[in-house]
């Protein structure tokens, strides 16, 4: 039986979900896998919880689970501290064969991924941010491992981001797999994001869009500031991981994002910019009605195609699986010479905090099983 260490950065809704289903399948690690996961150190945003030798037993875990769930700082649990650097957590609860994975939604854990990287322990990400920062970043990143001939591996060896885009749906291990064939992707075209999918479906179907707006915030499907999912930065990040992916050197800057307001209403309070979504429609309206009288349907896609990468409503074949897409799901083409005229498609849910451990589980498991006899 091999033991593996991790290490978890965040316990919010992903990493919560993330220690129940390690303590969940624990048969099923041991008997496929021969894998034991010892789960080292635990931390949120100003707090940690470290127990090295063993590690945390599984009444500690699914405790910890409950009490950041009912809003608790691990600074303030019984077995916990305060901590303000992350690296020192990874110094002091790594060793060989350690996973770090990082579940927070900050780029500040980008030092302790690297410091992770240089002691050789493996990462796992469901955080975009740290993935969007500078390329030399992402590179180094994501090109940690092979490099003993001196050049940086194409493919990554030590770390997986599969949660980074579309959550659990195998869109960044398909890209790899397509990139790794040799088969040039010529397109890659996708819905990122499941408000925006429901904001579009109801555009379609006749709904003003002040009112899909508001009827989706009720429901809790947007962002507590409904601007954090219409101005469109959320998919911006996706589309750049996956033109980093394909080998493009661009920043999140050189992304081309039209939002579903204009820049003007940024400086409205959420009620003042619920008040103001009316002023909206018609603009929205037209465009549905003029995509309509074509053939066409608009949604609101991201595509990454001739080194550009743009972002915002978009005018599809209605014929085309993403024009055929209602409703929350996510959905990628990829174009590329072998899928034509018929795209690569993958589809299914591209969100949710238990979909996204599971992807997260599955990375560890990949990670954990590399190279092991
Ligand atoms: N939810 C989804 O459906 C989904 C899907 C795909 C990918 N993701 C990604 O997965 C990540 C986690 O999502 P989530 O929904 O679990 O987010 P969340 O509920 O906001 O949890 C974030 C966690 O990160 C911790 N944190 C914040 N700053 C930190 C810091 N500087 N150092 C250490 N920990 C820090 C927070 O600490 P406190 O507890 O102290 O606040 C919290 O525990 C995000 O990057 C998200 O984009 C989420």
């Amino acid at each position: 039986m091999s033991v593996v260490p991790i290490i978890l950065l965040g316990l919010g809704g992903v990493g919560r979900a993330l220690v129940r289903l390690l303590v969940e399948h624990r048969g099923l690690h041991a008997a496929e896998y021969g894998l034991t996961f010892s789960l080292l150190a635990l931390c949120d945003r100003d707090g940690g919880v470290i127990a090295l030798y063993e590690g945390l037993d599984d009444v500690t875990l699914l405790d910890l689970v409950s009490f950041k769930a009912g809003g608790g700082r691990l600074a303030e649990y019984s077995a916990g501290g305060p901590q303000n650097d992350l690296a020192a957590v990874i110094d002091i609860a790594g060793r060989t064969g350690a996973v770090v994975v990082d579940c927070t939604a900050t780029e500040a854990t980008v030092p302790a991924l690297l410091y992770a990287l240089d002691k050789r322990y493996k990462i796992v990400l469901a955080n975009k941010k740290p993935l969007t920062v500078e390329q030399e970043v992402y590179d180094r990143l994501t090109r940690a491992g092979r490099t003993e001939d001196g050049r940086p591996p194409r493919q990554l060896a030590r770390t997986r981001w599969e949660t980074t885009c579309g959550a659990g749906l195998p869109v960044i291990a398909t890209l790899n797999r397509l990139v790794a064939s040799g088969d040039p992707v010529q397109r890659i075209a996708g819905t990122f994001s499941g408000t925006l999918g429901y904001v579009m479906t109801g555009l379609q179907q006749g709904q003003p869009f002040s009112e899909v707006v508001t009827q989706a915030h009720e429901l809790g499907y947007t962002e507590p500031d409904p601007r954090d999912d219409l101005g469109g930065v959320d998919v911006a990040r996706k589309a750049l991981i996956l033109a980093r992916g394909l080998g493009w050197q661009m920043d999140l800057a050189d992304v081309e994002v039209t939002g579903l307001y204009p820049a003007e209403m940024d400086g409205l309070s959420v009620p003042e910019f619920m008040a103001a979504l009316p002023t909206l429609d018609a603009d929205l309206r037209r465009q549905v009605e003029t995509a309509a009288a074509t053939g066409k349907v608009l949604r609101y896609a991201a595509t990454v195609e001739k080194g550009r990468c743009v972002i915002g409503p978009t005018l599809v074949d209605a014929a085309s699986p993403l024009g055929r897409l209602t409703g929350t799901d996510n959905l990628v083409e990829f174009h590329t010479r072998w899928y034509a005229p018929t795209p690569l498609v993958i589809q299914g849910r591209g969100a949710g905090v238990d979909a996204t451990a599971a992807g997260v589980l599955s990375d560890i498991v990949e990670l954990a099983t590399m190279g092991k006899e």
